[in-house]
């Protein structure tokens, strides 16, 4: 049995945590670096999948929000709110739960996908749907939390930022140093304000380097690529489909100073890569992280990521939170077959697809 005891206990030397922190968890953090074998071979990279979906809910939320939730428990907080298109939602309910707080949490009404609903209403928190977006429901809550005792759980909470920079250390632990690239999805800009922060810090204390830091938005929602606040940010992707990202600046000046660029991905690139994850690498993760493969296979074309260089992809969420998805996007259903073994290998024999 791993006894690995979680972000607080195992990084409490480089997070914000006091004597009086409680030591919240549900074993977040300490997930896989998979090798991606094939793809690696065919793009001439060093391709490594970050794989955060083997987080406790199922996304790397979870590693803020244990920060966050231990912070507003320890400061004497009953209550915690967010807005979000799901997975904060999820990790915001579950840690909610389990440190015994009230927790509310306002998402755009039918556009969340269908597993992190369900984590929300299974774990108890209060679910509201805004007759709006993420950047609408934003909004509300901001405005809530500053009239009433209720702690903002949103990545504009400093603590949601602390938890998440803990991924870059387990990176550079894993590789032994920082890796040349880090491709990473973009939606409300948290996450790559925090890689970058935590690449940081890591390197000035153990000396493991910096990597370029390369975030994808997805096309209908890439405010920060076109510079302005999309008023109905539109795809797929519905964990990213956010038009006006609250750490817009954090995530330029992570693309500056690192010398990378924020870029956007088409939403076919993003199906693309999506299956292509799942089919040549066994590795199944939501629409919205593959926006990452996607982007460093659109820059490999390009030329902006070079050959041979050492990339992680950040692969956010979980696939089997979006099932929907999953199988609008396959067009090989299950056959069905007669309750006899001759069907089958009749079948089976005859290679046909159905
Ligand atoms: N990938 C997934 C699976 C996400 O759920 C999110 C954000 C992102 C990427 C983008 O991360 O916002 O830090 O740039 N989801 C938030 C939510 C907005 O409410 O669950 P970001």
């Amino acid at each position: 049995m791993s006894s690995w005891k979680g972000l607080i206990q195992e990084y409490k030397e480089l997070l914000p945590v006091t004597e009086e922190t409680p030591l919240l968890t549900l074993r977040e953090g300490n997930t896989p670096l998979v090798p991606l074998e094939h793809l690696s071979k065919e793009w001439g990279v060093d391709v490594y999948v970050k794989y955060e979906g083997a987080n406790p809910t199922g996304s790397f939320k979870d590693r803020g929000m244990v920060m966050a939730v231990a912070k507003a428990k320890e400061e004497g907080s009953k209550a915690i709110i967010c807005a979000s298109t799901g997975n904060t939602s999820a990790a915001a309910a579950a840690y909610g739960a389990r440190a015994g707080l009230r927790c509310i949490v306002v998402i755009p009404e039918g556009k969340i996908a269908l597993g992190k609903l369900a984590q929300a209403v299974m774990y108890g928190a209060e679910v509201l749907e805004v007759k709006g977006n993420f950047d609408n429901a934003l909004d509300i809550v901001r405005e809530i939390s500053k009239q009433e005792p209720i702690t903002l759980v949103n990545s504009v909470n400093p603590y949601r930022i602390e938890g998440q920079k803990t991924a870059a250390f387990e990176i550079c632990d894993a590789l032994g140093q920082a890796p040349d690239v880090l491709a990473i999805p973009v939606g409300n800009a948290g996450n790559i304000t925090a890689y970058w922060k935590g690449f940081k810090e890591y390197n000035e204390k153990k000396g493991t380097g910096l990597p370029q830091m390369r975030g994808f938005e997805a096309e209908g929602a890439a405010a920060i690529v076109r510079d302005e606040v999309i008023e109905e940010p539109e795809t797929i992707a519905t964990a990213i489909r956010i038009g006006n990202p609250a750490s817009w600046k954090q995530a330029v000046a992570a693309a500056e100073e690192s010398n990378g660029k924020i870029d956007y991905v088409t939403d076919e690139e993003i199906l693309e890569a999506y299956q292509l994850l799942a089919k040549r690498e066994g590795v199944f993760a939501e629409p919205a992280s593959a926006a990452s493969i996607a982007g460093l296979k659109k820059q490999i074309e390009s030329g902006e990521i070079k050959k041979g260089s050492k990339v992680v992809c950040v692969l956010t969420g979980n696939g089997l939170k979006d099932p929907n998805t999953a199988m609008g996007t396959v067009d090989v259903k299950p056959a069905v077959l007669p309750n006899d073994k001759e069907a089958f290998l009749a079948h089976i024999k005859g290679g046909v697809r159905s």
